[in-house]
């Protein structure tokens, strides 16, 4: 499916991609950040690996906003939304507990990583720094994505619930980052 994008004058798509890219890994940090905090008490054998992914969402967003710097643009007005967003989810599904929270990396990178193939598929030929970026932050996003979905088996009944909550809000603020 092609990426569709209202853009700025003067803005490329790869330019806003890294945007609402950027935006996204500041998501996923609060997202993350949360949990860790409630994985304290509700999982303490997913401390150390949530610390890992937590390292990993840091190095993506500091990854597209060298990209954001480089083009001289700035980051998305879903910024904070993302984080504010994010922070809830992450607080609400780290009380819930562990399968809670693989269910939701499960779910989100599911969305993530479909997003970010078209975005190199399109982006390859025009704009090989974007892709260049996006190529080395998906190998991450996968491997969160495996590991927790081995935790998660057998699924039960939490990505019943979490899928639609998390895909609908994932995808609504990829769509309105492309066009704010
Ligand atoms: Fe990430
Ligand atoms: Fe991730």
């Amino acid at each position: 499916m092609p990426l569709t994008a209202r853009l700025q004058p003067g803005e490329t798509l790869g330019d806003r991609v890294m945007k609402v890219d950027h935006a996204g890994e500041h998501g996923a940090i609060c997202i993350y950040r949360a949990q860790l905090w409630f994985a304290r008490w509700r999982a303490p054998d997913m401390v150390g690996e949530l610390g890992v992914f937590l390292a990993h969402e840091q190095r993506h967003r500091a990854l597209f906003g060298a990209e954001l710097e480089r083009r001289g643009r700035r980051r998305c007005r879903s910024y904070h939304l993302c984080g504010l967003g994010g922070f809830a989810l992450g607080a609400l599904t780290g009380l819930l507990g562990r399968r809670a929270i693989a269910a939701t990396t499960v779910a989100i990178e599911t969305v993530v990583l479909r997003h970010m193939h078209e975005q190199v598929a399109e982006l390859s030929a025009g704009d090989p720094a974007a892709a260049g970026t996006l190529r080395e932050v998906i190998a991450d996003e996968q491997e969160h994505h495996d590991l927790s979905d081995r935790r998660l088996a057998p699924p039960g009944s939490w990505p019943r619930i979490i899928n639609p909550v998390v895909e609908a809000s994932t995808e609504a603020v990829i769509w309105l980052g492309m066009r704010l």
